[in-house]
């Protein structure tokens, strides 16, 4: 699918009213089939929603659309693009760990890593330039990441994503890349080696100057115990949580779009790190059952129902 179309029409499928406009869900919350419906959604068992800080049907097109772009296996979005940079640094460092940056930087970005992150005992490493081999020197045991933007802004510097990942891996850490001022039309990091994309979607993404966003999209690369920080976050193997490293990096379990981001039909529920999977448009959420035709957890569906009266 060509990207213009993927950008219009990505990651949404007309419910029973044949909105052409993604239906913008105010809601808080989704209510459940039943207590088992409840409990296999809380524990990501099967796809669904139920708080809207965690997941919101709205922000699951946002997301899918933005993983097709940049062709990612899975995306999250949040309130901002510095809540993206945030997410994607908060996720693979921590106290006494480092992380090294190239310098042409968005402003706030800069204030970010140089100011606020020390305070949680998170140094950036800054380097002299966007260069490979300005980078590689910085790298330590003590790396979690490599960061750059892919267009500095307001530089406007070009960096070599290809050389600056290779340092990346060979060091076992993963290159996160801003890549708001390119937009995934103009270029595809993870086609050049990145292994975590970020955006503020309040630019040109957005491109109305109406709405502030963010997103993390994933790359789905798998390189296992590799990468220094595999595993560190889950919180358990039978329950990955969104910030295990393998194959998506932040985001297992949150809207994987799969390597055919936009045709993928199959259910997936959350699945083990080892086991990329796809679940677009099975993470449409479920309509409310009457007790006399609850469904059970196997025939639970996939799609809203067609509303009575109106042409399918
Ligand atoms: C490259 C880049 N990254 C991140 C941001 C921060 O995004 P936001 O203003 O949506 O928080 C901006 C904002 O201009 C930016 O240009």
């Amino acid at each position: 699918m060509h990207d213009e179309t993927i950008a219009i029409h990505g990651g949404y499928t007309p419910d029973g009213t044949r909105a052409v406009a993604v239906p913008i869900y105010q809601t808080v919350a989704h209510d459940f089939i039943d207590a088992a419906h409840a409990g296999a959604v809380l524990d990501l068992e099967t796809p669904g929603f139920h708080y809207n800080r965690l997941n919101n049907p709205t922000l699951d097109v946002l997301e899918q659309r933005i993983c097709a772009l940049e062709g990612g296996t899975a995306a999250l979005v949040v309130a901002s693009g510095m809540a993206a940079v945030s997410y994607a640094i908060l996720t693979v460092a921590s106290a006494g760990s480092n992380f090294v940056v190239a310098p042409q930087l968005y402003g706030a970005t800069f204030t970010y890593f140089a100011h606020v992150l020390p305070t949680l005992g998170i140094e950036a490493r800054f380097a002299v330039d966007d260069r490979a081999e300005s980078i590689a020197p910085l790298i330590d045991e003590n790396t979690r990441a490599v960061f750059c933007e892919t267009i500095g802004n307001p530089a406007g510097n070009i960096v070599d994503l290809e050389a600056v990942a290779a340092v990346a891996h060979a060091a076992g850490v993963p290159l996160i890349v801003d890549n708001t001022v390119a937009t995934p039309l103009m270029l595809k990091p993870f086609e050049h080696g990145a292994d975590v994309v970020v955006h503020s979607l309040t630019k040109f993404v957005g491109g109305h100057g109406t709405t502030l966003g963010g997103a993390i999209v994933d790359g789905g690369r798998s390189r296992g115990p590799t990468i220094r920080t595999a595993s560190r976050c889950s919180t358990s193997p039978s329950r990955p949580s969104t910030m295990s490293f393998s194959p998506a990096t932040f985001l297992t379990g949150r809207s994987p779009c799969g390597p055919e981001p936009l045709s993928c039909a199959t259910a997936a529920p959350l699945s083990p790190p080892s086991t990329p999977s796809c679940s677009c448009k099975a993470s449409r959420r479920w309509p409310c059952g009457s007790s006399a035709t609850r469904p059970t957890p196997e025939r639970w569906p996939t799609t809203w129902p067609p509303i009575p009266g109106w042409p399918g």
